[in-house]
This record gives C-alpha cells, structure tokens and sequence, in this order.
C-alpha cells in the first residue's frame, strides 16, 4: 500500500509527498491536506461495481447522489425501486471495506467516530444542471443539514471508480485561511451571538419537544448553523469564487483520497463514478484539536459556539 500527502500549494499540479516523510496521519489531514492513494489503498470487493453499475439515479431529485446508510443498511436516491436490494448488497460491501480501510490507517480516529452515509456519484459533474446552492462546481465547505455535528469534523474518503476519467477537482486555501478572510464577513457575529441566548435556548427546546412528537426539527449548535450558512454564502459569493487562490487536482482513475471536507474548500469540475464513505471523526481525537473549524472560530468569536 503507498501513502500520500497532496500538497494543494500548487495551480494544476499534483504534489506526492510520500508516507515515509510523515508519521502522523492525522496531521497531515488536519491541516488541510489530502491524503492521496495512487493505488486505490485497498481493494473493492470484486461484486461492488456489478452491482452498482447498471444504477439509474434522477439528475435533478432532491438526492444528489445515491445514499447508503451504514447503520440502518438502507440505499436512496434511486429512480427505479426494483434496484434497491442490489444497490444495497454493493454498498454495503463498499462501506464495509472502505470503513475498515479507514479504521486501519487512522486508529486514533476509529476509536470515537461516527459513521455516516456512503454515496455513489454516478452522475457527470461537468455542466451539471443544480441549484446553486446544490452545485459541485463551487467551493464551498461541507455542512449537514439534518446531521449538526456539535464542533466535530467530517471526514470523506472517496475512489474514483471510472476506469478511463479523472475526477477533476479544485480546493482552496484551508480553514484557518478561510476564516482570517471571510468569517467577519459571512457574519460569525451574529451567529456567536445565538450562543447562550434566549432565543437559541428555546429553539433547541423547542426542536427536542418536537422531536419527542416525531417532528423532525434539527437541535443545531450556533456553529452547527454558521457552518451551514458559510456553506451557501461561499457558493454564492461571486468575489470569494473569483479571487480566492485555486488548485486543481485531477484525481486518476483508481485512485482514492482522504479529506476533511469542512477544513478544505472543495468543488468538482468533473468526472462520474465515484464512492464516499463519511465519517464523523470527534475534535477530542484530532492530533491538533486547535485546528478543528470550531476551535478557530470559537477563538475568534472569543466563545463556546457548540452547545
Ligand atoms: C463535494 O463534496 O462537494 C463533491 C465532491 C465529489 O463528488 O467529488
Ligand atoms: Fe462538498
């Protein structure tokens, strides 16, 4: 197996820095790199792809991709029901290895992480027909709606399944960069002022009295909520898209790579065929906890931002 840390220093070229020159792969993460597996890192059950092939997935549903959810074993995003069981039974063994996968190179992490949904990506991203706040092809950072994460990360692991294309990518400058420029002016104050206000304390009581009726309304942190509006802020700032310095990654077929998609501005240009498995990794474990978003603009905000 061969390790890489991408260096995203560098316009339209792909920085190898190999595994032996580090030892802590959680640094090399944290601050903002990607981890880079020229050869794939482990090996796809052989029945995933014949599984997951012949899918028919609606461009322009309200799903973006196809969805599995480890823990209840359950895919959506499907045009035709009658592929439900077969699309299961694949990513279900596609989450399994890449999880196990996962687990292996970060340990620190395995041990207090959440596992959240895997995807399919079999749509073409080039030229793709979204909302703009759904669109891949702006930077943005990544934020749940129905999934607050309370202060810690999301980490994705994807492949690029298509045997012939790239999966083209373009970042920018991580977060700690990303808030010194623009967190004042996506408006962190008034969302540092929900903290420990009245009105923030009765939507969460709120939410969980209405959660116990069965009405799903989502308890989020304030940094819970400013994350999910720098997500559309980012996408729809014209100057931040325009100015902001660029790295364009083409990601081989084969090939996958790891990422915490909250710290690094990410967007995809194009390419189809690809597999993610997220995990919720908890700021306790990071090698750095100060480099965690929440960390950063809780200093900066000069307050606990994720009660
Ligand atoms: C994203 O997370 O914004 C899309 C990345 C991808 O599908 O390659
Ligand atoms: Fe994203």
């Amino acid at each position: 197996m061969s390790f890489f840390g991408v260096r995203s220093d560098t316009l339209g070229k792909l920085i190898l820095v190999p595994a032996a020159s580090t030892t802590d792969f959680r640094s090399v993460l944290e601050k903002g790199n990607i981890l880079f597996f020229p050869d794939g890192g482990f090996s796809l059950p052989p029945a995933v792809l014949p599984a997951l092939m012949g899918a028919t997935q609606d461009a322009r549903s309200i799903h973006k991709n196809i969805a599995y959810k480890p823990n209840v074993d359950r895919v959506s995003g499907l045009i035709d029901k009658s592929e439900s069981e077969t699309v299961r039974a694949g990513m279900r063994e596609y989450s399994r290895s890449a999880l196990e996968f996962l687990s292996r190179i970060l340990p620190e992490y395995s041990r207090g992480w959440k596992v959240d949904y895997a995807s399919f990506r079999s749509i073409e991203e080039r030229g793709r027909d979204l909302p703009l706040t759904k669109r891949n092809d702006l930077l943005h950072v990544d934020a749940f709606p129905t999934r607050p994460v309370f202060g810690d990360m999301i980490l994705r692991c994807f492949t690029n399944v298509n045997p012939e294309q790239p999966r083209e990518w373009m970042t920018s400058d991580p977060f700690p960069q990303l808030a010194e420029r623009e967190a004042d002016h996506a408006g962190l104050d008034r969302y540092a002022a929900l903290s420990g206000s009245g009105l923030h304390n009765l939507r969460r009581s709120a939410s969980r009295a209405l959660r116990g009726l069965g009405l799903p309304l989502v308890d989020r942190s304030p940094y819970d909520a400013f994350m999910l509006h720098l997500h559309d802020w980012m996408k729809a700032n014209e100057a931040y898209q325009r100015d902001c310095p660029k790295y364009r990654f083409d990601l081989p077929p084969g090939s996958t790579w790891l990422v915490f998609t909250d710290v690094v501005p990410h967007a995809v240009l194009g390419g189809r065929l690809a597999l993610e498995q997220t995990v919720i990794v908890s700021r306790k474990s990071l090698a750095n906890p100060s480099l965690a978003p929440a960390s950063i603009l809780e200093k900066r905000a000069g307050r606990t931002l994720t009660v």
